[in-house]
């Protein structure tokens, strides 16, 4: 027995037998088949768009498998729309495995990715394919996304070799925003383009089962996938990608910051938020909440043996 906030009751007041939560967690249901890494690629050849969307925790990775999105990311978009740094690459592999987890614990259906953090496979390979490793080992990710092109592929073949799914991700990389001087599309000179399909191809080669390009020019992202055989997945890279990815706090407004070009916002999440705690203090500074009906009662044989007590105290009282 538990109630929901944190508030425990002695099992005496309710005979241990009345369920007072509102949370029915542990047990998501499933009406559609797993997807997994042949479902994304079958989609590409079919021609059929893929889905994908970050996710962070179990109530939001809980609706969104649930809504149907093929692929769930726990992107170490994280760092910023949930732990509230200003880059991503403050996050670590303690955290990313946390959050990983409680996705894991909602997500029945899509398949989930979990995304690599600076600094846990730029350098040392052996290491790489650790952290790789321990998001299937210790937090259930089904596959892994990590940034980089040509130069990743070594490390992409060691963590396929150890039989692990992988994700890439070229173009805008939020990883290297030193590197490029801040958040700048890519790919916007002959050079560039050239660098981005050599990225792409490479990854193809090397064996990921999808490639997300990110902050390219629509020209670009449609030429690198008319060339590989793996399914491309769009963020801010136009519509001819296989596929397209956004941050869950962008599509609802969640980042109190002005969208990006390339976000569509499907809710006013932060009115709707802003709006049910502002009632809510408003309900409790006025008496209004909670009412009666909200309120948990005395069974009445309990109830009537607690005024009789009351009443023989009273009349001792007043007999005194
Ligand atoms: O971390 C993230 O959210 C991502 C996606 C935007 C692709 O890498």
């Amino acid at each position: 027995m538990r109630v929901t906030g944190g508030i425990g009751l002695s099992p005496n007041c309710t005979g241990g037998k009345m369920s007072i939560t509102s949370f029915n967690g542990g047990q998501p249901s499933s009406a559609r088949p797993k997807v997994t890494t042949l479902t994304i690629q079958e989609k590409k050849h079919r021609r059929e768009p893929i889905t994908c969307l970050t996710a962070y925790d179990y109530a939001t990775s809980r609706l969104v498998d649930e809504a149907g999105i093929d692929m769930i990311l726990v992107g170490d978009s994280l760092a910023q729309v949930v732990l509230g740094y200003d880059s991503t690459l403050p996050v670590t592999m303690e955290e990313m495995l946390h959050h990983t987890r409680a996705v894991r614990r909602a997500v029945k259906s899509a398949l989930l990715i979990a995304d690599m953090p600076f600094g846990t496979y730029q350098g040392d390979a052996t290491e790489g394919v650790r952290n790789a490793v321990r998001f299937v080992k210790e937090s259930g990710a089904e596959a892994v996304k990590l940034e980089g092109g040509d130069k990743r592929v070594d490390l992409i073949r060691r963590v396929l070799d150890a039989e692990i799914p992988v994700m890439g991700h070229i173009g805008l990389t939020p990883q290297s925003v030193h590197k490029m001087g801040g958040y700048k599309v890519q790919g916007k000179d002959l050079a560039g383009v050239e660098q981005l399909v050599k990225d792409a191809v490479a990854l193809d080669r090397a064996g990921v089962f999808s490639i997300v390009l990110e902050g390219v020019p629509r020209e670009v992202a449609a030429m690198i996938t008319e060339e590989v055989s793996v399914p491309t997945i769009g963020i801010g890279a136009g519509p001819d990608c296989d596929g397209q990815v956004l941050v869950f706090h962008d599509i609802l407004s969640l980042t109190f910051a002005p969208k990006a070009k390339f976000v569509r916002r499907y809710a006013d999440g932060a009115a709707l938020i802003r709006n049910a705690v502002e009632q809510f203090r408003t309900d409790v500074e006025t008496r209004n909440y909670p009412s009666d009906e909200e309120s948990y009662h005395l069974p009445k044989d309990t109830k009537a043996e607690l005024d009789a007590i009351l009443r023989r105290k009273q009349l001792k009282a007043y007999s005194r």
